[in-house]
């Protein structure tokens, strides 16, 4: 290889993965919280082993796919059927998760401002991962 072509390329590329923070520092605090209620409630069903009703949320840029349509209006909490979901009360059939268990205020609360403020992802892509037990009827 030329050093002309390691100087042009490869170095700045280098450089620039020295400049670039690691995965998840690049996440502003909204977004982390964001993340956690996602993986704690939903990614169980709708992470990797998705289901076929919608397009999967198993990291942010499939999560970004749902932006913009009815899935999820950046703006508009009430016109997005991810959030409508979740403020269903359990007597409806489409509630989530479909469990008999509301997701608790405070989380809701997450996913109403988030989406308020125009449901913002980070560019870097970041993988979701379960958390905890899969949300269960008792
Ligand atoms: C225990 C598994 C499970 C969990 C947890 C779960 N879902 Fe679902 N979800 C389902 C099932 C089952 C369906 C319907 C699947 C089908 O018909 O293919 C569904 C469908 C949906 C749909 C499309 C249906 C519609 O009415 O438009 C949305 C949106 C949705 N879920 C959002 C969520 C959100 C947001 C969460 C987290 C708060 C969540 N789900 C948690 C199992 C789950």
């Amino acid at each position: 290889m030329k050093p002309s072509i390691l100087a042009a390329c490869i170095l700045p590329a280098l450089l620039a993965s020295c400049r670039t923070t690691p995965t998840n520092s690049v996440e502003d605090q909204a977004f982390s919280q964001v993340r956690i209620v996602l993986e704690t409630n939903c990614v169980h069903c709708h992470g990797d082993n998705r289901l076929s009703s919608m397009p999967p949320i198993n990291d942010t840029h499939a999560l970004s796919k749902l932006i913009g349509k009815h899935w999820i209006v950046p703006g508009k909490p009430e016109m997005s059927r991810f959030f409508q979901v979740i403020t269903f009360p359990d007597t409806i059939p489409g509630a989530m998760p479909p469990t008999g268990h509301a997701i608790s205020k405070k989380d809701v609360d997450t996913l109403r401002t988030w989406i308020k403020a125009g449901a913002k992802v980070p560019q870097q892509n970041i993988k979701f991962t379960p958390r905890g037990e899969m949300p269960r009827s008792i």
